[in-house]
């Protein structure tokens, strides 16, 4: 599967205090399985020493075009023939400069020159009345145009003491897109509607209804979603997960907010997945402070309302999106799955078993349609969310032959 595949990066780090931060960006890389090469500009090794970077990436760094390490001493040639991307991490105004304009005057700007069609990521940083500048704003303009990726740059403090847009991206969020360049770009243009976690139903001020559904599955599907060039929104329910990169998130708590917040968003989707575990019902009332006991008196009886089912209400609309459901069974998987998905009036429907998911980074499904049943075998969480939506795509109406 994609994920394990070993892929060789060139890491190039021009100067700029950001570049400490290449450091983790190039540890992160290795433990993700990448090989990387480190090209340092001078100005770059006035910041960080080519001895960490060497340490961290397991290979001598190149920092000079007349010091090759290539043996025809031609490292601009042989270093780019080798990657599978090229990624500069923090691209400085001048380094940015130097490759919308077509300039080669160090190693790294050759290296840019000298990219063919490798996919090539930038990552800005630097200060914000910099990046502001109509200058670099052109040059990144152009280089949009020339097909090169520009990743960020984010706002916030920046290391001159002011605030705004010009630093780099984190480096975990700059691992998220160099991954996404090895994904095909099957939903470019697309929106992607995704419920994830569980749902919390409060019976008084402390207590409520939820389930064991870690969000992993949901999250794991945005992000591939994201990945493969759609806009995704992932409405939430309450869970551990950190806010994903690159997806509009919004956190819900109750079925009643999740209902209404994807009722808001559905103008406009291609595709809707439900990957919530919805709770079917709520306490009838909402007590408003802690239910106490009553002394010998019996326990409260716990009287319950259906919630309403967000998916079937999606489904049922005269121009529903392509909607996928998720079917978390106990046992009797297929059969299950397949009545749900008659049930539930979606077209497919991923069927897995609830306590060999819940809260694993792994799992292994069914996808059920009209056609028959598809076995997708356990994998992490990520590999089958990929998968899931080659196979969406393939079914969606305006893709099939
Ligand atoms: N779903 C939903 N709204 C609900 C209940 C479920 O949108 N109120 C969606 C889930 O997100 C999932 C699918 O419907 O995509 C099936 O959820 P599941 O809990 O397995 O099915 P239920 O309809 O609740 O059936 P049951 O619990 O009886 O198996």
């Amino acid at each position: 599967m994609d994920s394990l595949q070993t892929r060789h990066i060139v890491l190039g780090v021009s100067g700029g205090v950001a570049a400490y931060k290449a450091c983790e960006l190039t540890r992160l890389l290795v433990k993700a399985g990448y090989t990387t090469q480190v090209v340092m500009t001078a100005a770059a090794t006035r910041f960080v020493g080519p001895a960490t970077l060497q340490a961290l990436s397991g290979r001598p760094v190149a920092t000079d075009q007349w010091q090759p390490l290539a043996a025809n001493g031609m490292d601009h040639i042989e270093l780019v023939r080798a990657a599978d991307a090229l990624v500069v991490a923090p691209a400085s105004a001048d380094c940015i400069g130097k490759a919308a304009n077509g300039l080669g005057d160090d190693l790294l700007s050759t290296l840019l020159l000298a990219r063919d069609t490798i996919p090539t990521l930038l990552a800005p940083a630097m200060n914000r009345a910099m990046w502001a500048n109509a200058s670099v704003q052109r040059n990144v303009q152009r280089l949009r145009m020339d097909g090169v990726g520009i990743a960020g740059p984010a706002s916030g403090e920046q290391a001159c003491g002011e605030v705004g847009e010009g630093r780099m991206l984190e480096p975990e969020s700059i691992l998220l897109e160099i991954e996404a360049l090895f994904q095909p770009k099957r939903l470019a243009g697309r929106r992607v509607l995704i419920t994830a976690g569980p749902t919390f139903e409060p019976w008084d001020a402390v207590r409520g209804l939820t389930n064991r559904s870690s969000g992993k599955m949901g999250w794991a599907l945005a992000r591939a979603a994201w990945e493969q060039g759609a806009e995704v929104t992932l409405v939430a329910g309450p869970t551990a997960q950190a806010t994903p990169y690159g997806v509009s998130t919004i956190e819900v708590e109750t079925a009643r907010e999740m209902r209404d917040a994807v009722q808001a968003e559905l103008k406009g989707v291609d595709v809707f997945i439900a990957a919530a575990a919805v709770a079917d019902w709520r306490p009838a009332r909402v007590e408003a402070g802690k239910l106490k006991k009553q002394g010998d008196a019996r326990p409260p009886v716990l009287e319950l309302d259906p919630n309403p089912d967000i998916l079937a209400e999606v489904a049922a609309q005269p121009e529903a999106p392509f909607c996928v459901g998720f079917a978390a069974e106990a046992d009797d998987l297929i059969a299950n799955a397949q009545a749900k998905r008659v049930r539930k009036g979606v077209p497919l429907l991923v069927g897995n078993l609830g306590p060999q998911t819940f809260g694993r980074d792994d799992n292994a499904c069914v996808l059920i349609d009209a056609q028959g049943v598809l076995e997708l075998p356990r994998g992490a969480k990520l590999d089958l969310a990929r998968r899931i939506l080659v196979e969406i795509v393939s079914r969606m109406p305006s893709q099939q032959s």
